[in-house]
C-alpha cells in the first residue's frame, strides 16, 4: 500500500495537555465508580490500598504510557511497532484495542443513564423526592428496552460527534471549558452533604482505616479501579501522549492529573457517604448510589432544583469527555495503521458499540431475561463480566507488561533523555527513580496481585 502521509493533529498549549488527559481520567469512574466500590469493600482501608496503587503503581505506568506515546507520536498498536519492530510487543496495543471496547460497552450504559437524569432532573421529576422514590426513579431508568437503549444511543452520538470534530477543535476545546465546572460543583455538593445530621458517621466510614476489611477481592479490586481511574493499562494515555505538545513536563503532568482525580473522587465520595448515613441507605448499594443519593442530597438544599439538574450535566460531561479518550484509542489505530478516515472510523466504532453495548445496557433490569443471565465461569451478568474482565484482569496485565517494555526493552538514557526533555528539565534523578521503580516495584506488586488472585500467594 501506497505510503500516505498523515498529518497529525497536537493539542495546541500545555494546558490543554492538562485538560485533556485530566478530563481522560475524570469520569464516571469518580462519581459513581469510586464511590460504590469503596462502598461495598468496607471504606477506609480500601481507600488506602487504592492510595497505594495509585502511587506504586498507577503513576509510573502512567509515564510509561506517556513516554511510549510522545516518543514515536502513534497510535497504541504502531507505537510499539516503532520501538520494537516485528516483534510482538504491539499485540500489548492490539490487547488495549480490545479492552477499549469491554469499557466503552458498559460504560456507554452508564452514560446513558446519567444522560437520561439530566432530562428527568430539567423535567423536576425529583422534586420533593425520598429515599424510597429516589430509588424508583432509578429503578425505572434502567428498565428496558427502550430507556436504557434510548440513552446510550444517544450518549455514542454525542461522543461521535466530538471526535469527528478532532483533536484540538473537539477533545480540546470540550475538555478545557467543562473540567472546572465540575470542580466547583462538587465542593458545593460535599460541603452541603457534611452538614447533614449524622455526617459524621459517613466521614469515618470513609476516612477510617480498619485492615480486617481487606480481603483478596478488594485488593484485586482497588488496583483494578485504579488503572480505570487514571485511564491506564489500555494505550488510552499513549494516544493522547502522541498529540502532547513536545515541551511538556509529563511527569508533573502526571502527578498534576492523579492528585486533581483522587481529590474529585474523595469529594464524590464525601458527597455521597454522609448522605447515605445521614438517610439511613445501605453503603454497599452498588452501582445505583450516585443516582439514589444524589438526587436526595440536592433536595435538601437552597436552590437544589437547579443544582441538581446542573450536577448531572456536569456529570454527564465527564462521562463523555472519559468516553472520548476512550474511543480515542480504536480511532486512532484504525485511522493511522488500516487507512480508514477519520469519520468512517468513527462511524464504524460507534455502531459496533452500540449494538454490543445493548448487551450491558439491558442487564441492568433484573427483570428481564438479559438481566438474568449469568455467565457460566465467573456467574455475572453481561455488564458486570465486561467491567471485571477489563478493569480487574486486562488493565492491570497491560500495565504490567507496559511497564516491564519500558524498564526492560528501553535503554535508561533514552527513558531519561526523553522525560528530561531532551536534559531541558532537571528532573534526571527523578527520571533515573522511576526508571527503577518500573523494573523491580511497579511489575513486582502487580505479580503478587495477580498470584494472590489466583491463590498463589496469599496477602489478606
Ligand atoms: N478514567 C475514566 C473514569 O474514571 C474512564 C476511562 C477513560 C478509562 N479512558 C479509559 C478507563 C481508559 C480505562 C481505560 O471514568
Amino acid at each position: 500500500m501506497e505510503e500516505r502521509k498523515i498529518s497529525r493533529e497536537r493539542f495546541s498549549s500545555g494546558l490543554a495537555v492538562f485538560f485533556a488527559t485530566l478530563g481522560s481520567a475524570v469520569g464516571l469512574g469518580n462519581i459513581w465508580k469510586f464511590p460504590h466500590k469503596v462502598g461495598s469493600y468496607g471504606g477506609g482501608a480500601f481507600l488506602f490500598v487504592y492510595l497505594l496503587c495509585i502511587l506504586f503503581v498507577g503513576m509510573p505506568v502512567m509515564i510509561s504510557e506517556f513516554y511510549i506515546g510522545r516518543k514515536t507520536r502513534k497510535n497504541a498498536v504502531g507505537a510499539f511497532e516503532r520501538l520494537k519492530p516485528g516483534s510482538p510487543w504491539k499485540s500489548i496495543g492490539l490487547m488495549g484495542v480490545g479492552a477499549a471496547y469491554l469499557i466503552m460497552f458498559f460504560y456507554s450504559a452508564v452514560g446513558g443513564w446519567v444522560y437520561s437524569y439530566v432530562w428527568k432532573t430539567l423535567k423536576g421529576d425529583f422534586i420533593g423526592i425520598t429515599a424510597d422514590t429516589a430509588a424508583g426513579e432509578f429503578g425505572k431508568t434502567i428498565i428496558g428496552p427502550i430507556p436504557p437503549i434510548f440513552w446510550q444511543f444517544i450518549v455514542i452520538c454525542v461522543v461521535s460527534i466530538i471526535l469527528i470534530l478532532g483533536v484540538q477543535k473537539g477533545i480540546e476545546k470540550i475538555t478545557k471549558t467543562l473540567m472546572p465546572v465540575l470542580f466547583i460543583l462538587l465542593i458545593i455538593c460535599a460541603a452541603r452533604a457534611i452538614t447533614l445530621p449524622g455526617a459524621a458517621e459517613g466521614l469515618r466510614f470513609l476516612f477510617h482505616i480498619d485492615f480486617s476489611q481487606i480481603n483478596t477481592e478488594a485488593i484485586l479490586e482497588a488496583m483494578g479501579l485504579a488503572f480505570f481511574k487514571l485511564s491506564l493499562g489500555m494505550g488510552t494515555m499513549i494516544t493522547y501522549a502522541s498529540y502532547y505538545t513536545q515541551d511538556n513536563d509529563m511527569i508533573g503532568t502526571s502527578a498534576k492529573v492523579a492528585i486533581s482525580d483522587t481529590i474529585v473522587s474523595l469529594l464524590a465520595g464525601i458527597a455521597i457517604f454522609p448522605t447515605v448515613f445521614s438517610f439511613g441507605m445501605e453503603p454497599g448499594a452498588g452501582p445505583g448510589l450516585l443516582f439514589i443519593t444524589i438526587p436526595l442530597v440536592f433536595s435538601k438544599i437552597w436552590l437544589g432544583n437547579i443544582l441538581l439538574p446542573a450536577f448531572f450535566i456536569l456529570a454527564s460531561i465527564a462521562a463523555t469527555t472519559a468516553m472520548l479518550s476512550m474511543m480515542e484509542v480504536p480511532i486512532a489505530y484504525f485511522s493511522e495503521e488500516k487507512g480508514l478516515s477519520r469519520t468512517k472510523a468513527v462511524l464504524i466504532n460507534g455502531i459496533v458499540i452500540f449494538v454490543i453495548g445493548i448487551l450491558a445496557a439491558l442487564s441492568a433490569d433484573e427483570g428481564a431475561l438479559l438481566g438474568q443471565f449469568r455467565d457460566p465461569l465467573l456467574q455475572k451478568t453481561f455488564f458486570d463480566v465486561f467491567d471485571y474482565l477489563s478493569s480487574n484482569i486486562i488493565l492491570p496485565l497491560g500495565g504490567l507488561f507496559i511497564a516491564i517494555f519500558v524498564g526492560f526493552m528501553i535503554k535508561k538514557e533514552d527513558f531519561i533523555h526523553e522525560i528530561s526533555n531532551q536534559g531541558t528539565l532537571s528532573n534526571q534523578k527523578l527520571a533515573s527513580g522511576l526508571y527503577f521503580v518500573l523494573r523491580y516495584v511497579t511489575p513486582v506488586l502487580l505479580i503478587i496481585v495477580f498470584l494472590n488472585m489466583i491463590g498463589i500467594i496469599k496477602l489478606a
